[in-house]
């Protein structure tokens, strides 16, 4: 039996049977709740703040709705009305909110590391879950990412995988790297334009694919990354026309991939730019299952850090 997790802020060096626990656990939580018809009351009495310093539509709400399906109260944390906006220091929020007895603080900020800085300074007991640092990390993300394909192609060692996009910026394209080569993905593909790829030495394990025609051919999912306007410099942004005739992906490039290849973008989408509508909402598209997946992925998460 792996080690119970105290906090989440990264998946790099997580053993795959932590991982597989974890699916494993979502899975239950799914079973547990009837598909969210159910309230259990696991985190009945505990409290989860979420704290979020970057805007979310997925990530924040399904934290919510996990945290309230287990029976735990949630204080979403308006930044825009706090004492941020004042100039209040972050490890002065960290310690006023945790006066008023916080069990988990759900964290995403701008800035690589935040979390494991609010680890570092939390009170003992305070549980961190990180929910997006900069372009580092994003686990719960991967943890749903591997969930939707798990449900799917169950063998991961058998598993052809294709990343393509704003590389460089995503925190996404990180943690699901982490999570595919923990679980012995058998090949893991990178695609995007020059500009927008990482360093080789910064994803191990992984060959970087120039060619979008050739980096889909005989894959069994595609993960589709949203070009992260808001990280670049005005004059890094690509021509959004010719950004999708190299790298978007349509109905064409969708043939190239594997029979049945898993369509997946954790969204929010940029329809015609990285993908097209056709196949954003087509019968290969994982994207709604992946959304669906992420409450009861943290629905487990939340009970791992806590201890129940
Ligand atoms: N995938 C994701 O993090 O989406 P949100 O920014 O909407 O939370």
């Amino acid at each position: 039996m792996s080690q119970r997790l105290r906090h989440l802020t990264s998946l790099e060096n997580m053993p795959s049977a932590t991982i597989e626990r974890l699916l494993d656990r979502a899975v239950s939580m799914r079973d547990a709740c009837a598909h969210g018809t159910r309230k259990l009351d696991l985190l009945a009495g505990r409290t989860v703040l979420n704290l979020f310093f970057e805007p979310s539509t997925r990530t924040r709400t399904s934290f919510e709705l996990a945290a309230r399906r287990l029976g735990a109260d949630v204080i979403n944390f308006d930044i825009g009305l706090s004492s941020t906006s004042k100039g209040e220091a972050l490890f002065d929020t960290l310690h006023t909110l945790e006066a008023m007895h916080l069990d988990t603080i759900v964290v995403r900020h701008k800035i690589s590391g935040t979390p494991d800085e609010l680890v570092r300074h939390a009170m003992s007991g305070v549980a961190v879950i990180n929910a997006g640092d900069g372009n580092r990390a994003h686990p719960t993300q991967g943890l749903l990412d591997m969930l939707t394909i798990r449900e799917h192609r169950p063998d991961f060692r058998q598993l052809k995988v294709v990343i393509c996009g704003d590389v460089k910026h995503s925190r996404v394209a990180r943690s699901d790297v982490h999570a595919l080569r923990a679980l012995g993905a058998k090949e893991i593909r990178l695609c995007g334009p020059a500009g927008l790829m990482p360093e080789a030495s910064e994803f191990p394990g992984c060959t970087i694919v120039e060619n979008f025609d050739e980096a889909i051919e005989g894959v069994d999912a595609v993960i589709m990354l949203r070009l992260q306007k808001e990280r670049m410099a005005s004059t890094d942004l690509p021509d959004e026309a010719a950004y999708f005739e190299r790298f978007g992906l349509d109905n064409r490039r969708l043939a190239l991939a594997g029979k049945g290849c898993l369509v997946m973008h954790p969204g929010p989408l940029n329809r015609g730019i990285e993908i097209a509508s056709e196949v954003a909402d087509g019968p290969q598209s994982r994207i709604l299952e992946q959304v669906g997946n992420g409450v009861f992925v943290r629905m487990a998460v939340l009970c791992e850090v806590m201890g129940r």
